[in-house]
């Protein structure tokens, strides 16, 4: 029985994931490397919660009840006590698989460590651990407050039970899941990255501006963003990162990654969260 969650990561998945399971009434701890890193997570989830407020989805009482349920904390060894830890740390692979030895040997005996991971082999990382039968794909998406699904990825170990408790888990936190296969990408990133990189292929060969190629993409097939917004909101070095694993991962030319979209992000333009990626928001 899952009562209190661990969150590795206080960025914008860690804290989103931080947030929809207060909400669900889990008792969370969610730990970074840093006490700056955590008081950005947590101004983030104050925001939007006083944000829910204003617009009468919630009231006051509510909000505080569910901050109440957020404690956070330097140290992983603020985990010995949760039933689930949700790894939401940089997409690297040596760092996760390092950061998954180190939560084996802190973690409860039972509890199940998931990984937030967009691309990285749950296989892969569960073999760093004693306990690859309780390791499993957690995959949320941005925003995570906001995006009905939780892709469930199950490794080569993962056993039926503990795919069934974190189904639950996301359920309780009001998420559908859609069940993948431990392949590069899952289902999401497989089908959503490469139209992405294409995008900057695009854009790069000057077959359109940015604002030619993201409003085809919304109003001629009714996406919610173009795909170089949506590139913006996710991180450009995420989508390398992602492109990489699919390129190496699956072999096929056709997951070259974009040399534009390696320009920018070569040159600090990450997106929204760096002020500048195919947009500017410094303005
Ligand atoms: N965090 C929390 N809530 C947010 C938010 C954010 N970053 N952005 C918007 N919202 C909320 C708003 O508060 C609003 O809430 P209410 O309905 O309660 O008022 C609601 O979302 C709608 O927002 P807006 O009206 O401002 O804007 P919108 O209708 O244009 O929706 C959007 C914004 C939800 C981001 C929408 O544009 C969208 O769905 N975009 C596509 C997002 C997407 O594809 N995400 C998946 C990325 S892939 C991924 O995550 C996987 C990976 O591994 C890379």
């Amino acid at each position: 029985m899952i009562e209190k969650i661990g969150v590795v990561g206080a960025g914008q998945m860690g804290a989103g994931i931080a947030q929809v399971a207060a909400l669900a009434g889990y008792g969370v701890v969610m730990v970074d490397i840093g006490q700056e890193y955590l008081d950005r997570g947590m101004s983030g989830i104050e925001k939007q919660l006083a944000r829910a407020v204003a617009k009468g989805k919630m009231t006051e009482n509510e909000v505080a009840t569910a901050l109440g349920r957020i404690k956070t904390g330097i140290s992983y060894e603020e985990f010995s006590d949760c039933d689930l830890i949700v790894e939401a740390a940089t997409e690297k692979k040596e760092l996760k698989r390092e950061l998954f030895a180190k939560l084996d040997v802190i973690a409860k005996p039972e509890a199940i460590l998931a990984t937030n991971t967009s691309s990285i082999s749950i296989t892969w990382i569960a073999a760093a651990t004693r306990r690859p039968e309780k390791v499993v794909g957690m995959h949320f998406m941005n925003p995570v407050p906001v995006m009905k699904l939780v892709e469930l990825i199950r490794g080569l170990a993962t056993d039926d039970a503990t795919f069934s408790a974190v189904r639950e888990a996301a359920e309780k936190m009001g998420k559908t899941c859609a069940e993948a296969q431990d392949y590069p990408g899952f289902i999401v990133n497989r089908i959503l990255m490469p139209m992405i990189n294409e995008a900057f292929y695009v854009l790069m060969e000057g077959v359109g501006t940015p604002e030619s190629i993201d409003t085809g993409m919304k109003l001629g097939c009714n996406h919610p963003m173009g795909p170089l917004e949506l590139a913006d909101l996710i991180g450009l070095d995420t989508c390398l990162a992602i492109m990489e694993v699919l390129h190496s991962g699956l072999g096929d030319a056709k997951y070259r990654p974009c040399p534009l979209l390696r320009k920018y992000v070569d040159s600090g333009r990450l997106g929204r969260k760096s002020g500048r990626g195919v947009y500017d928001y410094q303005a």
